[in-house]
């Protein structure tokens, strides 16, 4: 080696040992591995959560005990029900939501309305909380598409605290043109949200470690609807299932033990253009899937699960496979439905729209036991760690831009996510290199593995005001991923 590349290895193993100290490790980065996941006999029968009209709801904050399954009752936060589950909220696409909300719990809260194009007064901004004893009147017109979008607080540096400890539930728009399609509806349209809980004791408390704040809040429990080791009796029919992976960490590869494919019909923001039969869904927390499930090749008596297989591309999770939902054919029955070759126009948007394009540089490496000192800010985006103070991006109401997350030097999975609207996935380059099915369609978070690049295009809504975007790996979220951006 000649004087100057021995000085440039010398300048090189300087910058990586000060970084080293600094923020980061990676020999350490490598070995946090997700938490096991412990799978019992499948004996508790599957709570479907209470619906709600949105027009006219009333709901509280309250903290109280859950029954999980399996004998164990855990203190948990919920929106008012006696489960951990919120009552799901049913409301048709431009209709007024009108929710009175208390807070009864002893921290302060507010309701972030996952996936929904809602003024920026009513997104449940980080710094924009209700007080304990407080209330505030939610009020908005449903823009959205008909689908399957969530809720769950968002107060600075405390989402994933009470989101684990029980506060989430779904938010279901519908339309005269979506009934028109004659999918399954009632006890046949099955919200399914997947969370993976870590049971003390019989307790379910939040106190993650410095592992924990690197790579994710992981159990070894995966609670459906609520409870541990669900089954769910079914007939000999298609039914909906609305997928949402409401986990604080955990990554999902959702298939059936059958190795059957099922019908992928909506994502994040509803419907797709066309029906695409598919063996499995991988989502990542935040994400949704709408699925159509055929239980008429089967016969009463059969049993099968929905599973989670093992997947590629993080060094974290994804090495195990294991059963999420047990499913018991119980009943024969006529089945009238007809899959429509087409579900719903969506609208591509142009790249040629785009006015500008942003690079945000999300690939940051794992972060460092040490490093959980400036008030738990430890994961960076785009160099940045989240300030409600400053204004990181301004755009303007009613324009195209294309941004880009880029996870090309990062280590950790993150599924990023815009709030104020939906957007379209363009491209993925390193990594999977491709566009999932399941990113077809309208979408509000997008998954990066290490060593991918997502692009991504969104016409910004024409409501002024302040929004965040982040990422939903919700101990990431609260140590500092996450940006403001303006809509002039
Ligand atoms: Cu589901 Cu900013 O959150
Ligand atoms: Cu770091
Ligand atoms: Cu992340």
């Amino acid at each position: 080696m000649n004087l100057a590349g021995f000085q440039i290895a010398a300048l090189f193993v300087l910058t990586f040992i000060s970084v080293g100290h600094s923020c980061m490790k990676m020999d350490k980065a490598t070995t946090i591995v997700a938490r096991t996941i412990e799978e019992n006999g499948f004996t508790n029968p599957l709570p479907i959560p209470i619906s709600i009209n949105g027009t006219s709801a009333v709901m509280d904050a309250k903290s109280g005990s859950a029954i999980l399954g399996n004998g164990i009752t855990a203190n948990a936060l919920s929106y008012g029900n006696a489960d951990i589950l919120g009552p799901t909220i049913r409301i048709v696409q431009g209709e007024h939501f009108k929710l009175n909300f208390t807070n009864r719990l002893a921290e302060a809260t507010n309701i972030h309305w996952h996936g929904l194009e809602v003024p920026a007064d009513q997104d449940g901004y980080p710094t924009d909380v209700t007080v304990p004893g407080g209330s505030f009147q939610y009020d908005f017109e449903i823009k959205n598409r008909p689908g399957t979008y969530w809720y769950h607080p968002h107060p600075d540096m405390a989402t994933a605290s009470q989101a684990y400890r029980g506060m989430a539930g779904f938010f279901i728009v519908g339309s005269p043109e979506e009934t028109e399609l004659g999918l399954p509806v009632g006890e046949y349209d099955v919200p399914i949200v997947v969370q993976d809980k870590r049971i003390e004791n019989g307790a379910l408390n939040y106190n993650p470690s410095d592992d924990d704040r690197s790579v994710g809040m992981f159990g070894e429990s995966v609670l459906v609807n609520g409870v541990t080791s669900p089954i769910f009796e079914v007939a000999t029919r298609v039914y909906r299932f609305r997928l949402l992976n409401g986990s604080n960490a955990r990554i999902y590869n959702f298939a059936l033990s059958s190795g059957e494919n099922f019908q992928l019909i909506g994502t994040d923001g509803g419907l797709l253009d066309a029906p695409i039969s598919v063996p499995s869904v991988l989502l990542a927390p935040g994400e949704r899937a709408d699925i159509l499930v055929n239980f008429g090749t089967f016969s009463p008596g059969n049993e099968l699960y929905l599973q989670s297989n093992a997947f590629a591309g993080t060094e974290t999770q994804g090495k195990q496979a294991y059963k999420i939902l047990n499913f018991h054919v119980v009943r024969q029955e006529n089945d009238p439905f007809v899959l429509p070759a087409s579900l719903m126009n969506v609208d591509k948007i142009p790249e040629t729209e785009a006015i500008a394009t942003r690079s945000f540089n999300i690939g940051h490496m794992m972060a460092h036991n040490g490093m959980a000192s400036s008030g738990g800010m430890i994961h960076p985006l785009d160099g940045r760690f989240f300030d409600p103070n400053r204004r990181d991006e301004v755009v303007n109401g009613g324009s195209s831009e294309i941004w880009e997350f880029d996870n090309t030097n990062g280590t950790e999975t993150h599924p990023m996510h815009l709030h104020a609207g939906q957007f379209q996935v363009l491209s993925r380059t390193g990594g999977r290199g491709r566009v999932e099915p399941w990113e077809k369609g309208w979408k509000d978070t997008v998954l990066a593995f290490p060593g991918e690049k997502v692009r991504i295009i969104i016409r910004f809504p024409k409501n002024t005001g302040k929004y965040v975007f982040h990422c939903h790996n919700l101990e990431h979220e609260d140590g500092g991923m996450m940006l403001n951006y303006e809509i002039k």
